[in-house]
């Protein structure tokens, strides 16, 4: 049976993609959202850095950025919300058209540029919602990124710390987006830790007792060397989770012409395998000691949970909800509890990085077997 979105979703994609997401913000502002009824199962509550998230299903940063439908969220049955990106000063971004979908490769192309109101607004909406009694339960993640115009990226995120680190469940500095000039450079192995050691020292004076958990938000677009150096410096640098990935520069070969000619950073399915393989090696390269949020290309369930078996704790997901709208959430929640089960899990933390260890014991059994008829030969 099609699903309430799937009748509704030709109309949708009538609109131009912007368009279309600007009407879907208005209308869940309108309360036009139906709520998610039931109490996500107790096999996926998951407790991380302190925080308690009711399931590990989030929003991705990039579609709420200026933190305006907070409570319709939470009420769709995502268990976190990251906001943003958010810049200090406000910002138009990018010309339009600056969205573009493909439909038969589910995948999206965007070149926002960071439009934001500024962390002034941000911070009144975001303060709105703090204060609201009762308020639906969830975990807020704010996303911070540069001003266009910033030579000095370091004051832009310290200052954004400044103003709204204390509000924040975790804090996520992006460093990935490929739409603002010289800011992939920032995962450079000296930079990333000159940036790293100045937001450290801003959130342990701005946040006092309440430190927000730290993580970083990074590209799928690395290479091995890259990844192993980055994961060097996360690990030196004490940070707490990693966010993997964000869109990539990429264009598989299977891509319309017309579609993989747009500039920008591509997401949806085309991203899935990529952004997973990223997610397998950064749990290898830290031996799972840094928590990661998985996100890429989950427009199911099953690539939910694939990325959690590579090494991820969390997911979020933001092209999918363009494509199978928000049934899909329900749907995660539905499959994550039967596909652990079906592996013999009682909670859904017992899968993350399970494959690192299936593939830890079948090695093992290699060597013993290797070992076995070579004392026997
Ligand atoms: C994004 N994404 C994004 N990420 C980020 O860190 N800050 C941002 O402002 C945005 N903005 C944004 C706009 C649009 C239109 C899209 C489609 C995406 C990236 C997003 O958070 C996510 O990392 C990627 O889209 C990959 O996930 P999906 O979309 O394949 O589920």
């Amino acid at each position: 049976m099609k699903s309430l979105y799937h009748l509704v979703r030709p109309l949708v994609f009538c609109m131009a993609p912007e368009f279309a997401h600007k009407a879907t913000l208005w209308s869940l502002k309108l309360g036009l959202v139906i709520p998610f009824s039931q109490t996500p199962h107790t096999m996926l509550r998951t407790v991380l850095w302190d925080r308690v998230f009711p399931n590990p299903v989030g929003i991705a940063a990039g579609f709420d950025k200026n933190g305006e439908v907070i409570s319709a969220l939470f009420k769709m049955g995502f268990g976190f919300a990251e906001l943003g990106t958010v810049t200090l000063k406000p910002q138009i971004g990018n010309p339009k058209p600056r969205i573009f979908r493909c439909v038969s490769s589910e995948a999206v192309i965007n070149r926002m540029g960071f439009p934001s109101q500024g962390v002034a607004k941000f911070k009144e909406n975001l303060s709105a919602f703090l204060g609201k009694k009762p308020r639906p339960v969830g975990v807020i993640g704010i996303n911070i990124g540069m001003n266009k115009d910033q030579t000095d990226p370091a004051q832009d995120y310290t200052a954004l710390i400044r103003t709204i680190g204390p509000m924040a469940d975790y804090l996520a500095i992006n460093v990935s987006s490929p739409n603002t000039p010289g800011l992939r450079n920032l995962q450079q192995k000296e930079p990333l830790a000159e940036l790293l050691t100045a937001v450290m020292d801003e959130r342990a004076q701005s946040c006092g007792d309440h430190l927000p958990p730290l993580l970083v938000k990074l590209a799928p677009d690395l290479s091995d060397e890259m990844l192993a150096d980055i994961a060097e410096v996360l690990l030196d640098k004490k940070v707490d989770g990693v966010i993997l990935t964000n869109t990539t520069l990429a264009r598989p070969e299977d891509l319309p012409e017309s579609f993989a000619g747009e500039k920008g950073g591509l997401s949806g399915s085309p991203l899935t395998d990529i952004s997973t393989a990223i997610i397998r090696r950064f749990y290898a390269l830290t031996k799972g000691k840094i928590p990661i949020i998985g996100v890429g290309g989950i427009m199911s369930g099953l690539d939910a949970y694939t990325k959690i078996r590579a090494g991820a704790s969390l997911v979020q997901i933001y092209s999918g909800l363009v494509y199978e709208g928000p049934e899909l959430v329900r749907s995660i929640h539905r499959d994550l509890v039967e596909l652990a089960k079906a592996d013999g899990f009682v909670h859904i933390s017992e899968a993350v990085g399970a494959d690192h260890r299936e593939e830890a014991r079948e090695a093992n059994q290699d060597e013993k077997q290797r070992y076995a008829a070579h004392v026997h030969a």
